[in-house]
């Protein structure tokens, strides 16, 4: 799977645009020649100003601020499609959970859909379908397990949404800044391993599969995502 010619030139929003995910999901998604509404706290770097991409300051903690940013209340236009891609530290379950459903609200309005990039700990666990990667030690230290708790929670909220046009995509057990290979392997709810037990993917290719899954969606909601390997098993 790679970029390929944009299908339909969108406007994308990003909660989350500083982010490590947030700011890779904007160079696909720029790079794919869609509109981009780059939506954080802080403003995103002016140095995106040659590329077709709007820093729009918005505290996800005031729902009104995230849906007047959704909207284009502030003349950017709205946005056809929206990325959730936040994360607080220390982890903030009540934040993560409400600002998840708010998005979901301006969503349903608008009647557009949204990709929640979650947490890995939402998945069941390789071999163990009963067990989920949140309560498995050999992925989730205990010191963690908050973390992993608020993923679940944020996906939990979505399936208890009355707005069907969504998905929650879950990284595999290790997810950081590397190499765009265009390429990946897609599950659905079990962590995806390699054959030494390995789970990962980069940033980079993980923004590829957002914005596959934006411009093409699956059946499934929750969907996981892999660095493509030969060797992989499931
Ligand atoms: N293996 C895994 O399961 C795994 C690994 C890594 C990440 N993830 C998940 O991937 C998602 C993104 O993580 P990340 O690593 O990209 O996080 P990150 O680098 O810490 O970025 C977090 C983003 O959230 C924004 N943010 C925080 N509070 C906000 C608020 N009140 N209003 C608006 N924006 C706010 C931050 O921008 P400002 O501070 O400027 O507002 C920043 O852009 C999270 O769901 C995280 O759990 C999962």
């Amino acid at each position: 799977m790679s970029a390929g010619p944009v299908r339909s030139r969108r406007t994308i929003a990003v909660i989350g645009a500083t982010g490590m995910v947030g700011s890779r999901v904007i160079d696909e998604a720029a790079a794919r020649g869609h509109r981009v509404l780059a939506l954080s706290r802080r403003a995103a770097s002016a140095d995106r100003a040659d590329l077709d991409v709007t820093p729009v300051a918005v505290d996800a903690r005031d729902p009104q601020a995230v849906r007047e940013a959704l909207t284009g209340a502030a003349s950017t236009g709205a946005a056809d499609a929206v990325v959730l891609a936040l994360r607080t530290v220390p982890v903030d379950e009540e934040f993560l959970v409400g600002a998840t459903r708010t998005v979901l609200d301006v969503a349903a309005e608008l009647g557009i859909r949204v990709l929640v990039v979650g947490g890995a700990g939402a998945l069941r666990s390789p071999g163990d379908r009963d067990l989920l990667v949140a309560h498995n030690p050999a992925y989730v230290p205990v010191e963690v397990r908050s973390v992993a708790a608020a993923g679940i929670a944020q996906l939990r909220t979505c399936r208890a949404h009355a707005h069907d046009d969504w998905s929650y995509l879950s990284p595999p057990a290790l997810l950081q800044p590397g190499e765009r290979t265009g390429r990946y392997r897609r599950g659905t709810d079990t962590l995806l391993t390699t054959a030494d037990g390995g789970s990962w993917i980069s940033a980079e290719d993980l923004a590829v599969a957002v914005l596959d899954d934006l411009e093409t969606p699956g059946r499934e909601h929750h969907i996981t995502v892999a660095h493509h390997d030969e060797s992989a098993q499931a």
